[in-house]
């Protein structure tokens, strides 16, 4: 055990069994008494507290030392990660009202593949593979979703899934991902030292990476100015890039891109970031965390321009559709195709890509036309 190791069990001894609880994947501590955590997607409150503010804040020092970035008054946040690379985030007061407030996201040992995903009923195996034909093509994917919707998740499932032969580099501002691929190459961002020096953004290592000779950028969470480097890299001849995007739904996080992207110094105007990020997105995957706490994809859509109005275009290629709920709260439905076929049918035609046109109509007895291929049993997946 390290001695970060060993002072985090001191320190932060009023959690550490939620920390060793590999059910649990994230411990909310709002003041030294007021403690929830989240588990299978549920957050409960528990019995459990710091002996007094004091204690609370000297862990937080404790971690703010180990790390080398400061946290007081005058630098209310601390953004650290803890030996078993668990993400923690805390406030301070007078920031923080009700006293210091920390979050630790859990660092899940358990790696979800594309199978557990079916298994979970977070998407199916027709959508699985149309992603698989996407990545195949290079299209350019943005996950989006909430916090815990899944995204990072997903998107290291589909970077796993690339072909064998490609360059991928990952850009990340705190290391995530863990990319089960033959060529993968890993960055992380730096924030600034106590003198203010040192500083390497995510933008910084998005310019980088353009001459570092990728097949593919990864970029695990999009959430500043890097997003106008990402965006011209798509528009580029970098093709096949990916990366996660907080927001809502598909039409939100091509808003939501620009809204970033306008976030750089440049004196871009914004119809022209606009026209950039309608023609760099090709797919978006939207995910959800419902009602029941379960994950799942809602949404697969393609990115298709603009309007004349200078309006983002998107078209529903999946759709989740929810039917009700069973007895146990349990979210019914399924992933449905919507009957719209992707702009790059073509593509997938001369690729000869095993996945004929009629996969995108929508079964069942409403159906128009009928899918001649039956789908195959969830296990066999992919
Ligand atoms: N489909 C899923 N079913 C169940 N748990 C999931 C699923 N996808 C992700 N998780 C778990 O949810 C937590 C949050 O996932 P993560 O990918 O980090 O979310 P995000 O990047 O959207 O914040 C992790 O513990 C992860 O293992
Ligand atoms: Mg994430």
């Amino acid at each position: 055990m390290s001695v970060f190791d060993a002072s985090i069990q001191v320190f932060l001894a009023p959690v550490v069994p939620f920390l060793k609880d590999d059910s649990v994947t994230e411990i909310m501590i709002n003041g030294p008494t007021n403690i929830f955590i989240e588990r299978k997607g549920f957050v409960e409150k528990v019995d459990v507290k710091f002996d007094d503010e004091g204690a609370l804040i000297a862990a937080v020092r404790n971690i703010s030392q180990f790390v080398g970035r400061p946290i007081d008054e005058e630098r209310p946040f601390l953004d650290a990660r803890l030996p078993d690379g668990s993400r923690i985030h805390a406030v301070v007061p007078p920031v923080a009202k009700n006293g210091t407030t920390v979050t630790i996201r859990k660092f899940s040992k358990t790696k979800l593949d594309m199978k557990d995903l079916i298994a979970k009923g977070a998407i199916n195996i027709d959508a699985a593979r149309f992603i698989d034909v996407c990545l195949y093509l290079k299209k350019n994917i943005i996950v989006s979703g909430g916090t815990g919707s899944g995204k990072t998740t997903i998107l290291n499932i589909l970077a796993s899934r690339c072909q064998p032969n490609q360059r991928i580099l990952v850009l990340e501002d705190s290391a995530e991902l863990k990319i089960h691929n033959n060529h993968v190459v890993y960055f992380e961002a730096r924030p600034a030292d106590e003198s203010g020096k040192g500083l390497v953004t995510l933008r910084d290592l998005v310019k980088s990476s353009l001459r570092l000779r990728p097949d593919r950028v990864i970029v695990g969470e999009v959430r500043s100015g890097e997003a106008m480097d990402l965006i011209s890299s798509m528009n580029t001849g970098h093709s096949g890039s990916m990366g996660t995007v907080h927001s809502n739904n598909p039409k939100e996080c091509l808003t939501r891109l620009e809204t970033l992207a306008m976030m750089t110094e440049s004196d871009v105007p914004i119809q022209a970031v606009r026209s950039q990020v309608a023609s760099a997105i090709n797919i978006i995957l939207q995910l959800s965390r419902m009602q029941d706490g379960s994950r799942k994809v809602t949404h697969i859509s393609e990115g298709i321009g603009m309007d004349l109005q200078g309006n983002y275009q998107v078209q529903d290629i999946y759709l989740f559709e929810q039917t009700g709920r069973d007895k146990d709260g349990k979210v019914l439905g399924s992933l449905n195709p919507t009957g719209t076929i992707p702009s790059f049918m073509k593509e997938i035609e001369v690729n000869q890509l095993p996945f004929p046109k009629e996969l995108f109509f929508k079964k069942g007895p409403n159906s128009n036309p009928p899918s001649p291929t039956p789908s195959k049993p969830e296990n066999q997946a992919a």
